[in-house]
């Protein structure tokens, strides 16, 4: 099985063992409109500008919802898709507690086919730093193009570089030479790379992506890009960014360049 799935697959059973309604609440956060993107859109979404009185949106990764409601209740239609069957089975009830009418299904972004509906905004609510390897990011960003209608807006929020929970000491593989770096309590990080890894606890039978660093098991879990490499490595997929944030750097607003007419 592929690495993004481990953590939540294991964090949405916390949230029903719980009695938890969002991700951000296993971390500490109360309440499910406290997701963590909302200050965000809140600043950004007044200076959009859309032609249709009620655009088209869809998010993906959204869990069990908080930013796919928070968007209803503002007058966008809204689809929603997640990985994993338990969020959108949790998200489906949070909508109809709330009479909203949003659309949810179990899809991975990183295969959502080309043909299909066409959205006036698509949403990242911190489901990027989960992708890990750039042939996966590639195919979120194309996916999104397709799906994008052509002066669209693609608004990203995603974690990202931690300078305060990086460690100088370097940790280098035996066997494979790569250097890693501690990084965010029991992580390493490859800093020629920025992915980050977590220690497996049992074998790694299910994860086909799990590396060996002298002899235990980790899985990439993170990319967490220093901001402007993150905003390149956007752009190069062929995005301009129009906004990326100035204090964090990981929120953004991206659209699809407008070529100019041949006689300009
Ligand atoms: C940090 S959680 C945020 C959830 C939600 N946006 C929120 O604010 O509560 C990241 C979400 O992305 C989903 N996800 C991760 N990889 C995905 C993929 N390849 N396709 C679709 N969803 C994915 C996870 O299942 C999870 O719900």
């Amino acid at each position: 099985m592929k690495y993004y799935y481990r953590e939540h697959i294991l964090g949405y059973q916390k949230v029903k063992e719980e009695g938890k309604t969002a991700w951000a609440e296993i971390h500490g956060v109360d309440g499910f409109e406290n997701f963590e993107s909302r200050p965000f859109l809140e600043e950004i979404l007044p200076q959009l500008h859309f032609s249709d009185p009620r655009p088209t949106v869809l998010e993906y990764g959204c869990g069990t919802g908080p930013g796919a409601c928070f968007l209803s209740e503002k007058g966008f239609r809204v689809d929603g898709i997640d990985l994993i069957p338990l969020a959108i089975e949790i998200a489906r009830v949070q909508a109809k507690t709330r009479s909203l009418d949003i659309h949810y299904e179990v899809q991975d972004i990183c295969k959502l086919p080309h043909e299909g509906k066409k959205y006036d905004m698509i949403v990242d609510s911190y489901c990027l730093q989960g992708i890990v390897f750039a042939k996966d990011r590639e195919r979120v960003f194309q996916n999104v193009q397709s799906r994008l209608k052509p002066k669209g807006y693609y608004l990203i929020s995603t974690a990202t570089f931690d300078e305060s929970s990086f460690c100088r000491d370097k940790l280098k593989d035996t066997e494979t030479g790569t250097i890693y770096n501690a990084y965010q309590e029991d992580k390493l990080i490859d800093m020629k790379t920025f992915i980050v890894y977590r220690r497996l606890d049992e074998k790694p039978d299910d994860w086909e992506d799990a590396v060996k660093v002298n002899g235990i098991w980790y899985l990439p879990v993170r990319r967490h890009w220093k901001p402007a490499d993150l905003r390149a490595e956007i752009e190069a997929t062929g995005f301009d960014v129009i906004y990326q944030d100035k204090v964090s750097g990981e929120n953004l607003v991206c659209v699809i360049p407008t070529l100019p007419l041949s006689n300009d």
